[in-house]
């Protein structure tokens, strides 16, 4: 079954907006396998944004993601990927439709509330790069 990983940001995490934002996942029937509250080390999260190490805002990218605690999770289901994303709704929150995620609690690009992984092999590296093998829970039987 398809895996991904999500991360409420450290501006959301300051709004208390981690129970809402869960609540969204649960409801549309996605499992939660891991979750923690951390605050990310600055190698991790140069190594999470590689891809945009050359931008002019990679500065800022991190030092925002590392400026307080995140809270990390690894989900699973049925094209989880492509549909947590459009649950998050577009990374400029401004663009974002009203009912997703960054549409209804989000304001700006560089305080978009939610990161998503945007395909089967980045989520792959983001989960190893944040979780331990035994830190992912599986669901083995149906209650
Ligand atoms: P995310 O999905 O976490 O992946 C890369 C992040 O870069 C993106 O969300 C935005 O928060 C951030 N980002 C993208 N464009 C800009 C920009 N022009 N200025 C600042 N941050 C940006």
């Amino acid at each position: 079954m398809e895996k991904t990983f999500l991360m409420i940001k450290p501006d959301a995490v300051q709004r208390n907006l981690i129970g809402e934002i869960v609540k969204r996942f649960e409801q549309k029937g996605f499992k939660l396998l891991a979750a923690k509250l951390m605050t990310i080390p600055e190698a991790t999260a140069k190594n999470h944004y590689a891809e945009h190490k050359d931008k002019p805002f990679f500065g800022d990218l991190v030092s925002f993601i590392t400026s307080g605690p995140v809270f990390a999770m690894v989900w699973q289901g049925e094209n989880v990927i492509e549909t947590s994303r459009t649950m998050m709704g577009k990374t400029n929150p401004q663009a974002a439709a009203v009912g997703t995620i960054r549409g209804d609690f989000g304001m700006v690009t560089h305080r978009n509330i939610i990161h998503g992984s945007d395909s089967l092999e980045s989520a792959e590296r983001e989960i190893q790069l944040f979780f331990a093998p035994e830190e992912i829970q599986n669901y083995t039987k149906d209650i």
